[in-house]
């Protein structure tokens, strides 16, 4: 099997590829709304440490057990500790994959349709008529579920129809024209009146914030969404890189390219926002970047062009993001029951669009749960809760175990050393995924757990 698998031509290859996968929703559309709804700075710091910390040392470990085994994920648990339970790691991160995508696939398509609507002048008016454009048009059921189908049907099709050479190709163009895009947005923004608001906001914490622990679990949530981290897509990257290059300088620039992004959508949306009379981050909840955009792209020259191809770009971002999170169910099935892989999109799609109905119907913040205690959250955010903050920690957890004590930090110094690759520090790197990575984790996510029950 090994033979047919195929490998990243170069190593640039390889760390587009790799970002194109993390630089996705996650940075321009999840980032500003977790800073909104964490109250700010204090978020951006805790994010930031958690980033270094805990998930660029899982990142790294994560390439490692991918290049080391050849496999997708399970297959990769498996074959380092044949015999042993570790393949459900694997197989946490098939499941996890399938439920990020069913929500994932919902804005995915609200940003097709506000290409549209941007392009034709429909995101003009007031900032009352922006919010209630966007709270109808997610409203809508037929729309919010057909434009799910047309977007999980354009992933299937780039996984079955061998395109997908094709799609990597544009991803080397589409990387610096985003974050071209996004540079020249976040100056204009700047100097809107209200922009210094936004900006204290975002850069100076509150640092009575850091008392809420659900501000930490977000926080690390949000940093291994972001990085496409603890659900085994990073093992199956890295099973395609090859061994003469480096993983750590692989890993250290995507997470350099992944958190510019995301910092950069903050410095847009929080200015732009702040410019509007009345505006309060922290209610906007799924529809921030939707319903504060508009304004910007309005005080622009050409603003309804400048609209269209923001969120043309972010749909491509999505794209490649939502391809890497198919991928991981799709190949498990390939890799360890035998499907064909037609068989195999087929069968994980359906699965996805079903999982997916209830977020694309229950948007616009209905109160679902609001009668459980700790739980207020209309469903694609209760979605996002589920499978961020909890389902990516933990599956981070266990890879940390299994790399740092399982595998053994000599095995994969093994695999990261080969052929004399650039690896500064191995002995922090070890400490770091020995112990701050999960006792760092659990020290987050056990008080967050308790708090919704408490
Ligand atoms: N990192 C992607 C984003 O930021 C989402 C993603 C998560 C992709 C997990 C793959 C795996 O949009």
């Amino acid at each position: 099997m090994a033979a047919d698998r195929g490998t990243w031509g170069t190593r640039t290859g390889f760390i587009l590829a790799a970002a194109g996968s993390a630089v996705g929703l996650g940075n321009i559309w999840g980032f500003p709304t977790q800073v909104g709804q964490g109250g700010g700075a204090a978020f951006v710091l805790v994010y930031l440490l958690c980033v270094l910390l805990i998930c660029f040392p899982i990142l790294v470990g994560e390439l490692s057990i991918g290049r080391h085994a050849q496999q997708s994920p399970v297959g990769s648990f498996a074959l380092i500790r044949p015999g042993t339970r570790w393949w459900l790691v694997g197989a946490l991160g098939v499941m996890t994959g399938a439920g990020i995508l069913s929500f994932y696939s919902v804005i995915a398509g609200w940003t097709v349709a506000y290409v549209w609507f941007a392009l034709t002048g429909q995101l003009a008016g007031d900032q009352q008529a922006i919010g209630n454009f966007f709270a109808e048009f997610t409203a809508n059921a037929s729309a919010s579920i057909s434009l799910t189908l047309l977007f999980l049907g354009v992933t299937a099709a780039v996984l079955l129809g061998g395109v997908r050479a094709g799609i990597e190709r544009v991803t080397k163009a589409l990387m610096p024209a985003l974050v071209a895009l996004l540079l020249l947005l976040a100056g204009r923004a700047a100097t809107l009146p209200g922009a210094a608001e936004g900006l204290t906001y975002y850069l100076k914490p509150d640092l009575s914030r850091l008392l809420d622990p659900s501000l930490y679990s977000s926080a690390l949530g949000q940093a291994f969404f972001s990085l496409s981290l603890g659900m085994g897509c990073m093992v199956t990257y890295g099973s395609y890189l090859g061994k003469r290059e480096g993983i750590a300088s692989a890993a250290a620039w995507v997470v350099l390219l992944d958190t510019s992004v995301a910092l950069l959508a903050g410095f847009i949306i929080f200015p732009s926002g702040f410019s509007i009379p009345g505006f309060d981050p922290s209610s906007s909840g799924p529809g921030l970047i939707f319903t504060v955009l508009p304004r910007l792209f309005s005080t622009l020259p050409g603003g309804q062009l400048f609209g269209a191809a923001f969120f043309l770009l972010l749909t491509m971002a999505a794209l490649t993001s939502t391809i890497s999170l198919l991928e991981v169910p799709v190949s498990h099935f390939v890799d360890s029951c035998g499907w064909n892989r037609r068989r195999a999109v087929l069968f994980v799609t359906l699965a996805v669009l079903m999982l997916s109905i209830p977020s694309a119907l229950a948007t616009g913040a209905v109160p679902l749960f609001s009668n459980l205690p700790g739980i207020n959250l209309d469903f694609l955010t209760l979605m996002s809760t589920v499978w961020n903050d909890f389902a990516l920690p933990v599956g981070g957890l266990l890879t940390a175990i299994f790399v740092g004590r399982v595998w053994g930090i000599d095995g994969v110094l093994e695999e990261l050393l080969a052929h004399h690759a650039w690896f500064p520090a191995p002995g922090l790197w070890a400490f770091l995924i020995r112990w701050i990575c999960p006792l760092g984790i659990l020290a987050i996510i056990v008080p967050a757990v308790l708090s919704i029950f408490s």
